[in-house]
């Protein structure tokens, strides 16, 4: 994976000037709904938590990038026979949302944050996975500091969204809530959606995304794209891993930028489960 600048913010190749110029005038429908995350922080979990509730608990045989694309790389896609409410994902801050402005658009948003030092741990394993298999832990870690990943800034994306935490048509879930109380997640991502189920399906959809469950469903653990060798998209859905990662240095970096971003901001990261 190739990275370029477009409208100031770096990307992969794959998302183009173009590609974001279709998206503007895209047929988008008014109950569309968006999962929006940085990269690594829950974006494959929600997309099945909300293509199961879409279904009523209902699976079926459809791989999870097709149920719901990812229409800044693939603007080409046939969305039209999509079921209702159509769904899809995006890596976009709020300022640069390719729709236009979330607040003026009737779609939809999930936005899903995670602690940054697992974020950055699962995005270290993405990064030698489809970028560069050599790629060190100090060297990501730099890339990280510096700005250099795509999509840019992870503090950047979460404090654009952040502040929306209260619009109507706007849900804020963090990733650890999500572990520590997933019926919960199901539940308020169903009233977001304004889709009626009942409490039975609310628990066998939190029951069929639990991690030990996702990680063998091949519509969801993509598989499908899996190299050899390569490490598991679905590696291991905890949180605290960043402990076996990060040193006590990086660690100590990574909570002093905590307390200058997040700052008088309310937003606050749990770290250990
Ligand atoms: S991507 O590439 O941006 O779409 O990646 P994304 O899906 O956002 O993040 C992948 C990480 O999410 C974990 N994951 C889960 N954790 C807990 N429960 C469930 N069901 C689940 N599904 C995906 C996945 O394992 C990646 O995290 P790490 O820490 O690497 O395991």
């Amino acid at each position: 994976m190739s990275l370029h600048v477009v409208n100031g913010l770096l990307v992969p190749s794959l998302v183009t000037q173009e590609h974001l110029e279709k998206l503007r005038n895209f047929q988008l429908y008014t109950d569309d709904v968006w999962i929006i995350t940085y990269p690594k922080c829950g974006t494959t979990w929600t997309q099945q938590i909300v293509r199961l509730l879409r279904d009523k608990g209902e699976q079926d045989d459809v791989k999870i990038s097709t149920a719901i694309p990812w229409l800044e790389g693939y603007p080409e896609l046939d969305v039209t026979e999509l079921p209702q409410p159509r769904a899809f994902k995006s890596h976009y801050p709020y300022h640069l949302f390719p729709c236009g402005p979330p607040h003026a658009t009737p779609f939809k948003y999930i936005s899903v944050m995670r602690n940054p030092k697992d974020m950055a741990v699962s995005f270290y394993y993405q990064m030698r996975n489809v970028v560069d298999p050599n790629l060190s832990w100090e060297g990501f870690w730099k890339m990280l500091i510096e700005r250099e990943l795509p999509y840019g800034d992870y503090f950047d994306h979460i404090l654009s969204w952040w502040p929306h935490r209260g619009d109507k048509n706007v849900l804020v879930l963090k990733y650890e809530d999500m572990k520590n109380d997933l019926p919960q997640a199901v539940s308020r991502i169903a009233s977001l959606m304004d889709v009626t189920v009942s409490s039975a399906v609310i628990s066998k959809v939190a029951d069929l995304t639990r991690f030990d469950k996702m990680k063998d469903d091949n519509t969801a653990n993509f598989s499908w794209r899996q190299r050899e060798g390569a490490t598991k998209f679905l590696r291991k859905g905890i949180i605290g891993d960043w402990m076996n990662h990060l040193t006590a240095e990086q660690s100590a970096q990574m909570d002093a930028i905590c307390t200058q971003r997040l700052k008088d901001t309310g937003l606050v990261f749990e770290y250990e489960s």
